[in-house]
């Protein structure tokens, strides 16, 4: 019998994103603030170390691995650890990304087996996408994406987080992006995950129902029986074969049907988004360079970690004290 995750309420871990930096040359709004300090190098896995734990995984029933950061092409040689998860036969492999460095990897982590990305891309106006961003440069991330479009990934998808008074009046100039390029978009509700202090969350967030209301002034969506483990929501359009996806972690509770966990690049693994439960896989990995059994016993008895929801709120106070860079989501 095969292994399988399975934790307190009988849902089962097929899905682990790791993050494999918290450095990003980003600054996100939402994400960092404007001065972060990133780990010192000696408290980060090596690459081995990272794909140690995605084989792990991968030994215990996971079929489904997602890279994320911070940025996650902003670590050197990214590329051979891609290579080697490529080489796990399992069933998805992804990335999510900021975009930025693509033209230059795009190709690199095709042929080394990644099937699908996701970029996030919140704004098509330079200097509104360089306030969001505080660093980025937004031809780059569209550069980005034509080289991603250029070197066939199974599936490509745009996240934008929708905030009022900064984006929320390009919705549809994004929307009408996605299905130029056939791809999917997928609009996320801000969360409330690090001390972002100078940002207003309470006064920027906007919901789903408010970003479909304005998709549905050109476009009337029907959902979409697609399947989708996890929190995206999707919808059609009559006339595209793009699909609007919309990430509600406010207003729609997914977690009943919860299937992933994540590991933080210091070796946590961390059980929920929105709560705090973790357990230090670094120990399992450094004491037992040889072998990865003591590795998977770890991951295994923290299933019984996993917490039933989260529990985020709107109102712009931090439940979460960690950044989302340490998760990349
Ligand atoms: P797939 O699972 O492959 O469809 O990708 P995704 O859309 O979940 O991944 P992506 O990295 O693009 O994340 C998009 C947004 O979804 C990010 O803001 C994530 O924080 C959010 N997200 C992903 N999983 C969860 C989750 O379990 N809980 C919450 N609250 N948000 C999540
Ligand atoms: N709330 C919602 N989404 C966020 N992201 C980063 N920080 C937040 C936040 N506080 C998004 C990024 C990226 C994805 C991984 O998570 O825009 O698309
Ligand atoms: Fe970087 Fe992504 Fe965070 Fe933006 S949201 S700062 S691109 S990690």
């Amino acid at each position: 019998k095969l292994p399988r995750l399975v934790d307190n309420f009988g849902r089962q871990v097929t899905y682990v994103r790791i993050s494999v930096t918290d450095r990003c040359d980003f600054r996100c709004v939402y994400c960092m603030s404007e001065e972060m300090t990133f780990l010192p190098r000696s408290e980060i896995l090596s690459l081995e170390e990272l794909g140690r734990i995605a084989q792990a995984f991968t030994e215990l029933g996971v079929e489904k691995i997602r890279l994320t950061g911070g940025e996650p092409l902003v670590r050197r040689d990214l590329p051979e650890l891609v290579d080697f998860i490529g080489t796990l036969g399992l069933k998805d492999f992804a990335m999510t990304t900021n975009g930025s460095q693509l033209p230059r990897y795009a190709e690199a982590l095709k042929a080394g087996g990644l099937k699908r990305l996701n970029i996030s891309l919140d704004s098509l106006d330079p200097e509104k996408f360089r306030r969001i961003t505080r660093t980025g440069d937004l031809q780059k991330v569209l550069d980005g994406l034509d080289a991603a479009i250029e070197a066939g990934f199974e599936g490509i998808k745009l996240n934008a987080v929708i905030m009022h008074g900064r984006n929320e009046d390009e919705v549809l100039d994004l929307v009408e992006l996605a299905r130029n390029k056939g791809i999917d978009i997928s609009f996320i509700e801000e969360m409330p995950l690090g001390d972002v202090s100078d940002h207003q969350r309470g006064e920027t967030y906007c919901s789903s129902d408010e970003v479909r209301e304005i998709i549905e002034t050109r476009y009337p969506l029907t959902a979409s029986n697609s399947e989708t483990a996890g929190p995206s929501r999707y919808f059609n359009m009559a006339d595209s074969k793009s699909r609007i996806g919309f990430i509600s972690p406010h207003s729609h509770n997914f977690c009943g049907d919860c299937n992933r966990v994540r590991v933080t690049v210091e070796g946590r693994l961390l059980l929920c988004l929105g709560n705090d439960h973790s357990m230090d896989l670094r120990p399992f990995l450094r004491e037992h360079p040889d072998t990865n059994e003591p590795l998977k016993a770890a991951i295994i008895e923290a299933m019984g970690l996993k917490p039933e929801q989260h529990h985020f709120t709107n109102d712009g106070d931090v439940q979460i004290v960690r950044f989302m860079n340490m998760t990349g989501g």
